[in-house]
C-alpha cells in the first residue's frame, strides 16, 4: 500500500521510538501550516511547487560546543487538508516553545550525545509520506548556494517493475515533494547519480533494466537547476555511467565516472572518462582482483595530493579496497585492501577542501553507518562519527558532497522507507 494514511497513534507510537533510537530528545513541535498546494495521488506536481514535510530536524549553531545537548528537537510538517497526514493526526501548534508531554524514554544504548558535527538531521519525506513503498540509492548535488537535489529510486521494492527515479528539490530548508524525473513501464530504475558541471548544467546518470545484470546506462540534463529535465539520453553500449557515486571533475575538463560492472560471477569497476558532458566516452580497466572473481564495484573518485586518481570501493573482502591511476585514470594498480570494513555494501566520499578525505560507509552490517578520515588520501583511516547505528533496520549507499558553505551534505537509505538528509560540520570530525 504505498498511500497509506497512518493513524495519529501509530504515527506517534513509531515517532516515539524513532525518538527514543535517535536519543537526543526532548520535544516535538507538530505544527500545521496554512494549505499551499494540494496534492493527491496520481497527479503530476512540477517541482517548484512545493509541499514538504521537513521533519526531525536538528538545529546546531555552527562552532558553538557550549550548547547544551539534547536540545531542541522539532518535528514540523507544512500541512494541509488533502496532504497524505490528515490535521488530525497533528497536534496544534502550541504558541510556545513546544514540548512533548509523554518524552519517550532513551533508549539505554544511547549514553553519548550527538556529536557537535550534526548541524542538522531530517528526512525528505515522513514516513509513509511519498507515493511509493521502498526507496534506496539517493544521490545529492547543490545546483546553487544553498539548494540542493536529491534523487533516489522508488516503487514498491527494489528491482520491481514500477521502480521510477524520483528527484526533490531543497530550498529554503524545506523539501519539495518527490516528482518522478523518468520511468520505463514494467522495467525498474537503478542507482540515480547527480552531478553539477561548472557551467551549472545538472547531470543525472541512472539505469534501466530488468535486473543489475541487464542494466543499460542512460542520462538527462537540467539547464535551470533541476526544475526542467531533458529527454532521456541511452549511454554507448558498455558504457553505464558511474554506478553509484560522483563523478571526478578533472581540470582539463574530463568527468571520470567510476563504473562498474555486476555481471554473471564477475565484478569488477572501470574508469568511464567523458570529455564532452557525456556525448562521447572512452572507458579503462578492468579495475579488479584476482583473487575473488566477484569483487570490487561501486568505485568512490578522488585526486590525491600528489595528483594521482584513486577509487575505494565497494567490495567482498570485508574491506574498503583501493586502486590508483598514475596517469590520469588510463591504466589501474589491482585493487588492494585498506583497513576499513566493508560488508558488500555501498560507500561514498569526499576529498575536503582542506585536503582531508572523507568516507561514509557501513561496518559489519548496514545497521551500523560510519564517518572515517584520512589524512593522507586514503592510506590510513580514523573512525570519527557513528551516523546510525540500530540492529536490524538498514541505513546504507551514502552520498555526500562539500556544498558552498563547505557543510557537508549527506543523503542516505533509511531503512528502504525513506532518505534521510543530514548536514555536517567537517571542523568537528576529527
Ligand atoms: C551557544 O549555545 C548556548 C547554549 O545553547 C547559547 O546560550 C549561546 O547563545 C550559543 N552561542 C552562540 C554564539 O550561538
Ligand atoms: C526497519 O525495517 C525493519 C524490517 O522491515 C523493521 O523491523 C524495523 O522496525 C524498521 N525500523 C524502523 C525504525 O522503522
Amino acid at each position: 500500500m504505498s498511500h497509506q494514511v497512518m493513524g495519529s497513534s501509530t504515527y506517534l507510537r513509531k515517532l516515539a521510538g524513532f525518538l527514543a533510537f535517535l536519543c537526543f530528545l526532548s520535544i516535538s513541535a507538530f505544527s500545521s501550516a496554512s494549505p499551499q498546494h494540494i496534492y493527491k495521488h496520481g497527479q503530476r506536481k512540477s517541482l517548484s511547487e512545493s509541499w514538504s514535510g521537513r521533519f526531525l530536524q536538528e538545529m546546531v549553531p555552527l562552532h558553538n560546543t557550549s550548547r547544551k545537548l539534547p536540545d531542541t528537537l522539532v518535528h514540523r510538517i507544512t500541512n494541509h487538508k488533502n496532504n497524505v497526514h490528515s490535521p488530525k493526526s497533528i497536534a496544534p501548534a502550541p504558541s510556545s516553545v513546544p514540548h512533548f508531554e509523554h518524552a519517550p524514554e532513551p533508549a539505554p544504548k544511547c549514553s553519548t550525545p550527538p556529536s557537535p558535527a550534526l548541524v542538522l538531521q531530517e528526512f525528505l519525506f515522513p514516513l509513509g509520506g511519498a507515493p511509493f513503498n521502498s526507496c534506496h540509492a539517493s544521490t545529492i548535488v547543490e545546483v546553487e548556494s544553498g539548494v540542493f537535489l536529491a534523487a533516489y529510486f522508488g516503487g514498491s521494492h527494489e528491482g520491481a517493475p514500477d521502480v521510477k527515479i524520483w528527484i526533490q528539490i531543497y530550498k529554503d530548508g524545506v523539501w519539495s515533494y518527490p516528482d518522478a524525473v523518468d520511468e520505463e513501464p514494467g522495467i525498474p530504475m537503478w542507482n540515480p547519480v547527480l552531478f553539477r558541471m561548472p557551467n551549472n548544467d545538472i547531470l543525472l546518470f541512472y539505469k534501466i533494466g530488468p535486473e543489475v545484470q541487464k542494466w543499460s546506462g542512460f542520462m538527462k540534463r537540467s539547464k535551470d537547476g533541476g526544475r526542467s529535465w531533458s529527454s532521456r539520453e541511452q549511454l554507448p553500449p558498455g558504457i553505464l555511467g558511474p554506478s553509484k557515486n560522483k563523478p571526478l571533475l578533472m581540470e582539463n575538463g574530463q568527468l571520470v565516472c567510476g563504473s562498474s560492472v555486476e555481471s554473471y560471477m564477475s565484478w569488477g569497476a572501470w574508469a568511464e572518462v567523458t570529455n564532452d558532458e557525456g556525448e562521447t566516452w572512452v572507458k579503462h580497466g578492468p579495475i579488479y582482483s584476482r583473487e575473488i572473481a566477484m569483487g570490487v564495484i561501486q568505485p568512490v573518485a578522488y585526486k590525491t595530493n600528489s595528483n594521482s586518481i584513486r577509487f575505494l570501493l565497494r567490495s567482498m573482502f570485508g574491506k574498503v579496497c583501493l586502486a590508483e591511476s598514475f596517469d590520469g585514470g588510463f591504466t589501474w594498480t589491482s585493487v588492494r585492501r585498506t583497513d576499513l570494513p566493508n560488508p558488500n555494501s555501498g560507500i561514498d566520499g569526499v576529498k575536503l577542501l582542506d585536503g582531508r578525505l572523507i568516507l561514509l560507509y557501513n561496518t559489519i552490517s548496514r545497521a551500523f553507518l560510519k564517518v572515517g578520515v584520512s589524512y593522507n588520501d586514503g592510506d590510513t583511516w580514523q573512525e570519527v562519527l557513528t551516523l546510525e547505528e540500530q540492529e536490524n533496520n538498514e541505513y546504507s549507499y551514502p552520498s555526500v558532497i562539500q556544498a558552498s558553505d563547505n557543510l557537508l551534505h549527506v543523503s542516505y537509505t533509511y531503512n528502504r522507507t525513506q532518505i534521510k538528509h543530514v548536514v555536517l560540520n567537517t571542523d568537528f570530525l576529527n
